[in-house]
């Protein structure tokens, strides 16, 4: 997959990943499994992508000090959005500073993998 082809898709994942959370919210409780799964399926696909992305990129030209803090800060943001994902998922009712996080921190998590792609495909 060329730079622009796989910027593009990671792009697309994102935010279907927002599309299918913001649709899995509406439809209330008790959640719907098949969104709840798709939701985390494109979550699991665009994190993926872009741990490919990381390995591939380093091989080619080891990645610098720059490149490290934002996929350090991008992890971070992933683990995030995925705790606060996976605590809104039980069938506990949650605070709702819990839901806050997970509207927040993908916020985030988007803004800083666009941030990495832009520094690892050098676009
Ligand atoms: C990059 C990854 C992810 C992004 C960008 C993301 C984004 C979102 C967004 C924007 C919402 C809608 C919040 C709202 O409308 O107020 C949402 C809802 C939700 N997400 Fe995610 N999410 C991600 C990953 C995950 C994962 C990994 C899980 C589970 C392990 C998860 C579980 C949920 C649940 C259960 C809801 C519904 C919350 C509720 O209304 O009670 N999400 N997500």
């Amino acid at each position: 997959m060329d730079t622009t082809a796989r910027a593009a898709v990671a792009g697309l994942l994102l935010f279907l990943v927002f599309l299918t959370g913001i649709w899995l919210s509406r439809r209330g409780r008790p959640l719907k499994v098949g969104i709840s799964t798709l939701h985390k399926l494109v979550g699991l696909a665009a994190g993926v992508l872009l741990l490919v992305t990381i390995y591939q990129r380093n091989r080619v030209v080891p990645l610098d000090a720059a490149e490290w803090i934002a996929i350090v800060v991008t992890s971070l943001c992933f683990l995030g959005t995925v705790v606060s994902g996976a605590l809104l998922t039980s069938d506990d009712p949650m605070p709702v500073a819990v839901l806050r996080v997970h509207q927040v921190v993908p916020v985030l998590t988007a803004l800083s993998s666009g941030a990495t792609l832009y520094l690892l495909l050098g676009l």
